[in-house]
């Protein structure tokens, strides 16, 4: 089968580009010419692994690296809680869905697309458990991340409706080992934390996020393109926690002292409205940002019964995951503990 990743440079995309050779595919990865591909396999003629260089705004470079595949994996998007120029989020993750969709109707060999889409598309879910059947109908977004994932959610499942090959998964927030992009925000958050930079606890422990393994996610992944039902949505999630839950799982494996205090989220917001501000001024993004802190002001907790029901989805628990993370943070320099 050969296969077409977009966004393989980035933290999900390389990783499932590595599992997709393991898994016997020809991959083509599709990167922008300013990519950092130190994520991606190192080439060599053994492995079946081909770059195609391009822009999910470029139709023309879409439709010509979808040209003799059977598989895409449209992974590529903008992510971030806050950018200076928030249209980007809707050029590059409506835009390029739409070029995807475009190039399919003009490639005779695509016989499936493995949209990724995010649990942000499903809303939040203050007080419960949600699961696919929950559309955002919400018109209040806490980020222009999640509003421009949600069209996009939106799009894929009316494209199915109109007969395109197309299923969606939705990640929870994910972690593991892997580039440290801003999507990879709980590896983020650990280096804060581990050097000092985030003494406390992040709020009263009151938010619900969930958190899932970056190659369970590959793996749900590579199961949806092979048993996933076109139109349907399934959640790649894990176990819900708020982030105290996280630090504190993280002291205990790394037999370090737990948190003593915790840090309002008002403090946290004004040290994100003073970073945009930092941002606006020099040009480097934000760790944090008041639309961030917002997420943080809600509860994201998900089932992923139906992946495991139907795609053998088998997610491990966040103290498993992090008990790899947490030495393989050290191991990189990243934390010392
Ligand atoms: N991270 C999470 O916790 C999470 C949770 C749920 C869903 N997701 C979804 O999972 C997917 C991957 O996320 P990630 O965390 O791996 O993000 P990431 O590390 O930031 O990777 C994003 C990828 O998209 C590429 N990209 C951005 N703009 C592009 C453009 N105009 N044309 C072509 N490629 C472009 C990036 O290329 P460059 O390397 O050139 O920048 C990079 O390869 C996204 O669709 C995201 O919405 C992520």
């Amino acid at each position: 089968m050969k296969v077409l990743v977009t966004g393989a440079s980035g933290y999900l995309g390389g990783r499932l580009c590595h599992a997709l050779l393991r898994h016997g595919h020809a991959v083509r990865a599709f990167v922008r010419h300013s990519s950092d591909l130190s994520s991606l396999p190192a080439r060599s003629k053994h492995v079946a692994l081909e770059i195609a260089y391009g822009d999910v705004t470029d139709y023309s470079s879409v439709l010509e690296a979808c040209s003799g595949c059977q598989v895409v994996f449209h992974a590529a998007a903008i992510v971030n809680s806050w950018l200076p120029d928030t249209s980007m989020f809707f050029t590059v993750n409506v835009g390029g869905l739409k070029n995807v969709l475009r190039a399919y109707k003009e490639t005779d060999t695509i016989e499936k697309i493995v949209y990724t889409s995010s649990f942000f598309a499903l809303s939040s879910t203050d007080g419960y458990v949600a699961d696919e059947t929950q559309m955002h109908t919400s018109k209040y977004f806490r980020t222009e991340y999640e509003k421009s994932k949600t069209i996009a959610d939106k799009i894929a499942l009316e494209a199915a409706k109109e007969g395109v090959p197309i299923v969606s998964v939705c990640p929870g927030v994910m972690y593991g080992p892997g580039k440290i992009t801003p999507g990879n925000v709980l590896a983020r958050t650990f280096v804060e934390r581990f050097n000092g930079r985030l003494p406390g606890y992040v709020g009263d422990g009151n938010d619900r996020f969930s958190f899932t393994h970056v190659d369970d996610v590959v793996e749900g992944q590579i199961s949806a393109m092979e048993k996933g039902q076109i139109g349907e949505r399934y959640l790649l999630t894990g176990d819900n926690a708020s982030f105290n839950e996280a630090f504190d799982i993280a002291s205990t494996i790394t037999n370090t002292k737990r948190c003593w205090i915790k840090i309002p989220l008002f403090m946290i917001e004004l040290y994100g409205w003073l970073s945009v501000l930092f941002c606006l001024i020099t040009g480097k993004l934000p760790l944090i940002s008041p639309p961030a802190v917002d997420a943080l002001r809600h509860q994201w907790a998900y089932s992923c019964e139906k992946a495991q029901r139907e795609l053998n989805y088998k997610p491990r628990s966040l103290t498993e995951g992090l008990e790899e993370v947490l030495p393989w943070l050290k191991k990189i320099g990243a934390v010392k503990y």
